[in-house]
């Protein structure tokens, strides 16, 4: 047996748990192959690559998200890991190449991390008044930050009227924002297909710390934000009501149909597992 590269159970474990990353509308837009050292994340083979576009802005997110994950949960499991994002020019499906390498007893914090991935839910109920304490705040901006985003709060920005970026109109505040907890702008120096990629990765550190510190959070898309830089994501967390129940998981595709050896022909069967 090679030690410097994990066995296929590690692998899986690790995928399995990347399974969980949060994408728009549940897309999972991802899929998974093996190589012999490598693990290579696609865009999900089954359908079409979004074209340039909100389609593929999520498509990306979401990836990176996964990219994250996958990350994390290696690092749980004493995993190392380099990664190549965007490796073949020529083929754009092909999103990254993650290589573990040995890495020993993994840190308090990654452990917490892989922790929360299977805790996470996107919790779309109002959160209760409680305020945010600014340190849990400034946790979550420097997991932004280790990721190359900026968070930045923007609760009393959306709560008072959102200036539509076309002169003499003013956007409708979705009711999200009208709740409790803080609304949070994920901004990124650009918007190109790496910083959408880098973004989602942000976007699954801020989520997965949220939900290690006990915060409930919630990714929002749409138009209503306002920030200089490239707000790819609006995210709002808060405390969940008091003796509000524990959300259930949402289905995830089974792990036979996003993992394959890297040579394989994509398969064609999507399921959910509803269990
Ligand atoms: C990029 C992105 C955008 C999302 N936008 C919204 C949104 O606008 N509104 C919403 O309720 N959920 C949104 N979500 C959350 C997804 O719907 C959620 O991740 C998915 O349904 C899976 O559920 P889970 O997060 O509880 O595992 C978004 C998630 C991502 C990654």
């Amino acid at each position: 047996m090679d030690r410097r590269i994990p066995d296929t159970a590690t692998v899986e474990a690790a995928v399995a748990l990347a399974l969980r990353a949060p994408s728009a509308r549940n897309t999972q837009p991802w899929c998974w192959r093996i190589g012999y050292s490598t693990l290579h994340l696609f865009a999900d083979q089954d359908r079409p690559l979004p074209e340039p576009g909100p389609g593929e802005r999520d498509m990306l997110l979401g990836c990176g998200a996964a990219l994250h994950h996958v990350r994390v949960a290696f690092a749980a499991l004493g995993w190392g890991t380099d990664v190549r994002r965007l490796p073949d020019p020529d083929d754009p499906a092909h999103l990254a190449v993650v290589t573990p390498h040995p890495a020993g007893r993994p840190t308090e914090e990654m452990t917490a991390l892989a922790a929360a991935i299977p805790r996470r839910r996107t919790d779309r109920r109002p959160p209760a008044a409680w305020p945010v304490p600014r340190d849990h705040l400034d946790a979550l901006a420097r997991a932004a930050a280790r990721e190359d985003a900026r968070l930045h709060v923007v609760t009393g920005a959306v709560r008072g009227p959102v200036p539509d970026r076309q002169p003499g109109t003013v956007l409708t505040r979705p009711p999200a924002l009208e709740a409790g907890g803080e609304v949070l702008v994920l901004a990124t120096a650009n918007d190109d297909r790496m910083a959408l990629l880098r973004a989602g990765e942000a976007t699954s550190a801020v989520l997965l710390s949220a939900t290690a510190l006990g915060l409930a959070s919630c990714p929002l898309t749409g138009p209503w934000g306002s920030c200089e830089a490239h707000p790819p994501v609006l995210l709002r967390v808060g405390w969940a009501p008091p003796g509000s129940e524990p959300l259930p998981p949402t289905p995830r595709r089974h792990l036979g149909h996003v993992l394959e050896p890297l040579q394989a022909p994509p398969k064609y069967h999507h399921q959910l597992d509803t269990t």
